[in-house]
């Protein structure tokens, strides 16, 4: 039997089917997996990328084409907090690489990895568009700019 949304997941995605005609449900698909997401620890299984394919009607490969491709969706279990930091190249001339080694060896993981404790995973990112902040990252939805060691001890800190 397959998976069904929750009513709460499907009026959130309502809302997102409402902008586009009827002929067009295909449009609401980033939104309504990041609903979906967002409600599943942070990550998408195929059951769930299978009941969103059923529910907007679309064809399940092209969900599962759609969020193999962007890299804020998840098909694997994650931590609790989500840390991508950006490796392109205004983050880099501006320190990415030390930051990356400091994140790396401070949570004892690398890239695409989950602390042991399920508490962060750690991604790279390409570009986030916010390059005048360089060297930067996106801790769950929320940017922190300017990185510096100290700003990264502080921000793993705070993390609950
Ligand atoms: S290169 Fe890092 S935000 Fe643009």
């Amino acid at each position: 039997m397959s998976t069904q949304l929750p009513q709460d997941i499907t009026t959130q995605i309502d809302k997102f089917l409402a902008k586009f005609p009827d002929d067009q449900r295909q449009s609401a698909v980033i939104s309504s997996l990041f609903v979906v997401q967002n409600n599943n620890g942070g990550w998408l299984s195929t059951e769930l990328m299978d009941a969103v394919a059923d529910y907007i009607g679309m064809p399940k490969i092209a969900v599962y084409e759609v969020a193999s491709f962007y890299s804020l969706f998840d098909l694997e279990e994650v931590g609790k907090h989500k840390i991508y930091l950006c490796t392109n190249i205004a983050c880099m001339l501006r320190g990415s690489k030390s930051i990356a080694q400091y994140l790396q060896s401070k949570l004892n993981i690398k890239f695409n990895e989950t602390t042991a404790d399920g508490k962060v995973t750690l991604k790279s990112a390409e570009c986030l568009g916010a390059c005048g902040g360089a060297p930067m990252l996106q801790l769950d939805d929320q940017y922190h700019e300017n990185l510096t060691f100290e700003r990264i001890d502080a921000l793993l800190e705070e993390l609950d």
